[in-house]
C-alpha cells in the first residue's frame, strides 16, 4: 500500500471576520471568513488564532473543522472551541461580525493512501474535528471509512450523528456512558481494528489515546497517522518551543516541531514514553 506525504500548503495571515457562532455540546462552533486559508486547506491543517489582549502571550492554535460555502464571501473556515482555558473562553465570547487575526493554513496534513484501502478514523473530544474532512476526502477517493467518536460525555462528542450519517460504521464511546459505550477509546480500538480490517488508521485527541491507537495499529499491522497536540508558542517552525520526541527512518531518536514538521506524525515514530 502506498501513503502519499502530507505535503504542506504556503500559509497566509489576514484579518478574518467572525461571521456566525453557536454553542453545540461543550463546545463553541465559530465559522470563519478568512481569505486563502480556505482554498489552501487540507484535512489536518490548522490555523492559528492571535488572541486580543495583549495579556495574553501566544497565538492559540484551532483544527480546521470543515470548510463551508458562503453566500457572497467565497468559502469560510469552521473551527470547534473548547471554551475551557483563558484563549478558549475569550474565543468562545467573541459576538458574530468581530475581527480576528487568522494565520493559516498551517502544519503538515493527513498524508492520503493512494489506493482505495479500509480506513479507520479515531477521535477525541475537540480533536476530532480534522478528522471530519479526512473522512471526505477518503471517501472521494473510495476508500471505506469507519470511525471512533470519543468524549468524556455526550456534550464532549463531536458530530457523532454527523459520523453516523457519512461513513461506513460509528463506534461512539464515553467516560461516563451517557451515550454509546462507556469506556474509553484503549478500550474499543482493537475490537474496531479488527472489525474495519483497516490498512490505515488515523487518530487524533489526547496523547495517551494517540499512543494506545498507535501501538493498536502497530500490532495489527496497520499504518498509523497522529495527530499530536502541543503547546506552540508561535506556530510557525521559528522558536522550536513544540517539541515532540520521535525516530527518525534511520532509527535514530529525535525531537520533532510539532507545529512544522507535523502536527500529524507517523504513530510509530512517535516516542510516546517521552512526550510530556
Ligand atoms: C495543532 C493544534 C490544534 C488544536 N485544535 C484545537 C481545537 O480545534 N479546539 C480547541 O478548543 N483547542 C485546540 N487546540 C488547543 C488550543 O490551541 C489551546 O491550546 C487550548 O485550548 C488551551 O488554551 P487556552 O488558552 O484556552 O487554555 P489555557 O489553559 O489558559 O492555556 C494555557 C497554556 O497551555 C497551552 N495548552 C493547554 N492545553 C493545550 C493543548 N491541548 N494543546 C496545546 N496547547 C495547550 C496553551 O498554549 C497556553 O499556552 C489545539 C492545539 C494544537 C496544538
Ligand atoms: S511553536 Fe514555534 S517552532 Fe513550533
Amino acid at each position: 500500500m502506498t501513503v502519499a506525504t502530507g505535503e504542506r500548503a504556503g500559509a497566509v495571515h489576514v484579518s478574518g471576520e467572525l461571521l456566525d457562532t453557536k454553542r453545540i455540546g461543550a463546545f463553541r462552533h465559530l465559522t470563519v471568513v478568512a481569505p486563502g486559508v480556505p482554498e489552501r486547506f487540507r484535512p489536518g491543517n490548522f490555523v492559528a488564532i492571535s488572541l486580543g489582549d495583549s495579556s495574553f502571550l501566544a497565538r492559540r492554535s484551532y483544527w480546521v473543522h470543515r470548510v463551508r460555502p458562503v453566500g457572497g464571501y467565497g468559502a469560510a473556515i469552521q473551527l470547534v472551541v473548547d471554551p475551557n482555558g483563558v484563549g478558549g473562553a475569550w474565543l468562545a465570547g467573541l459576538p458574530a461580525g468581530s475581527r480576528i487575526k487568522v494565520t493559516g493554513p498551517l502544519g503538515r496534513p493527513f498524508a492520503l493512501p493512494k489506493e482505495p484501502v479500509s480506513c479507520l478514523l479515531v477521535g477525541e473530544g475537540y480533536s476530532a474535528a480534522p478528522l471530519f474532512p479526512l473522512a471526505e476526502r477518503l471517501r472521494e477517493r473510495g476508500c471505506a471509512v469507519t470511525m471512533v467518536v470519543a468524549g468524556a460525555d455526550e456534550a464532549h462528542l463531536l458530530s457523532s450523528l454527523e459520523a453516523r450519517r457519512s461513513v461506513r460504521a460509528v463506534t461512539v464511546v464515553t467516560a461516563d456512558g451517557s451515550v454509546g459505550q462507556k469506556g474509553r477509546v484503549a478500550g474499543v480500538i482493537e475490537e474496531a481494528l479488527a472489525r474495519s480490517q483497516a490498512e490505515v488508521v488515523y487518530a487524533a485527541g489526547p496523547h495517551d489515546t494517540l499512543h494506545a491507537v498507535a501501538a493498536a495499529a502497530e500490532a495489527h499491522g496497520a499504518w498509523s497517522q497522529t495527530a499530536v497536540e502541543v503547546p506552540q508558542p508561535c506556530a510557525t517552525g521559528l522558536c522550536h518551543g513544540c517539541p515532540v520526541p520521535v525516530v527518525g527512518e534511520d532509527g535514530v531518536a529525535r525531537v520533532a516541531r510539532a507545529c512544522s514538521d507535523g502536527p500529524v506524525l507517523r504513530g510509530d515514530r512517535v516516542r510516546w514514553g517521552d512526550l510530556g
